[in-house]
């Protein structure tokens, strides 16, 4: 067995990272969402949750981000949150089940905790054919230890209800490696339902290779579900990479949240601090927003509302924080021309592209960007 899947490194700890960051908004929002009443939690390749070396892995993660949130939050929610752990290998589960216990990490009334031994073929074929609940929402995990497994067909059948998130890591660098030389069958069939043929053998580097199969995904799904990646590297040109999948504009704004709050430069990825190669350090850094700067200009050449100017910024993956930065930018520099719908006279920095417009999809005003406009105010 190789040592890091005995002992998670660093790239572990920033994937489970990543997952709570996540996590966390997610289960604050739906706790308190009108209509939710139970959340169905899933770890299908879970393993033990307490490693040799004492750091705790994604089921234990889960399970004390659930705790803390029920517990702040009952007085003012009823939303359980059932815990499905699933891992093929029974000794894991049995040396997790111990963990939870002895740490006193799960509570009855907090929801259920089930664990299951099934392959993950059996278990995601169970979960896609569980009947859409009303008022259930869904988030799924997979961690394999390769892709052989994971299929994009998979991923879409879970999101397919439309009230399921999917969190998905996979070791990209053996794909990436694989990639540059022959290609095993199993990696082609995983490729050939994401990439255009002639793209297979293009990609210059890791990173490259991975916004590839973001794109390739996000191809599949589009007008579905949203997709994004985060890029974790190990050591120069290793990487591993997290997908994200969700139908909702707003889950996909929380998980952009979490990864921008990691990668507050580039909302890319985490890397170690290389000696000569740095890719993202993040030590004081501002969001590089330039390429960002500039579609929006382009967009806003047309008359756009609010909530147009909020879905572009979201699914551009940037955060709505970015986008006000740059609205102020042009309006200082008076480009910037704003229309209130009931004729009101504009407040300077008032954008209305938060969340509270977006949700009641209340159009507030409509931008336009004109180069040195005349229209001021
Ligand atoms: C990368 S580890 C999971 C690590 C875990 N998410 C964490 O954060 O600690 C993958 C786990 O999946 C299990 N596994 C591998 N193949 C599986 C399969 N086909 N079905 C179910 N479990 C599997 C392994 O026993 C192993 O514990």
């Amino acid at each position: 067995m190789k040592d890091s899947q005995i002992n998670p490194y660093e790239h572990s700890d920033i994937k489970v990272k990543l997952l709570r960051l996540y996590l966390e908004k997610y289960i604050n929002i739906l706790a308190l969402a009108k209509g939710v009443h139970t959340v169905e939690v899933y770890d299908l390749f879970c393993g033990e949750g307490i490693y040799n070396n004492g750091k705790e892995g994604s089921p234990v993660i889960i399970l004390r981000l659930i705790k803390e949130i029920y517990y702040k939050s009952r007085k003012n929610s009823e939303v359980i949150f059932n815990c499905n752990f699933n891992d093929y290998n029974q000794e894991k589960t049995i040396k997790l089940s111990n963990y939870i216990a002895q740490k006193k990490l799960h509570y009855p009334e907090m929801g259920s905790l089930k664990f299951f031994n099934e392959d993950y073929q059996v278990i995601k074929d169970r979960i896609i054919q569980q009947t859409n609940i009303k008022g259930v929402k869904r988030f799924v995990f997979i961690d394999p230890y390769g892709y052989k497994n994971i299929s994009v067909g998979h991923i879409e059948n879970l999101l397919s209800d439309r009230n399921t998130e999917v969190l998905l890591f996979l070791p990209t660098q053996f794909m990436y490696r694989f990639e540059k030389k022959s290609t095993p069958e199993s990696l082609y069939n995983f490729l050939i339902e994401v990439m255009p043929e002639e793209e297979k053998s293009m990609s210059s580097s890791g990173v490259d290779f991975i916004h590839k199969l973001r794109d390739g995904f996000g191809d599949k799904l589009k007008g579905k579900h949203y997709v994004d990646s985060f890029i974790i590297t190990r050591n120069v040109n290793e990487f591993f990479a997290l997908f994200f999948f969700t139908s909702h504009l707003y889950g996909f704004e929380k998980f952009l949240e979490a990864k921008w709050s990691i990668d507050e430069e580039e909302g890319r990825g985490w890397s170690p601090k290389f000696e000569e190669v740095d890719l993202f350090s993040n030590i004081g850094v501002e969001a590089r927003t330039d390429k960002f700067e500039e579609k929006l200009i382009t967009f806003l050449s047309q008359l756009r509302s609010n909530i147009e100017l909020h879905h572009f910024t979201i699914e551009n993956r940037h955060l709505t924080t970015h986008a006000v930065q740059i609205l102020k930018k042009i309006q200082n520099s008076n480009n910037l021309i704003v229309n209130n719908v009931d004729n009101s006279k504009p407040r300077k920095g008032a954008f209305y592209i938060g969340w509270n417009e977006v949700k009641t999809n209340m159009i507030k005003c409509y931008f336009k960007y004109e180069n040195n406009g005349t229209i001021k105010y």
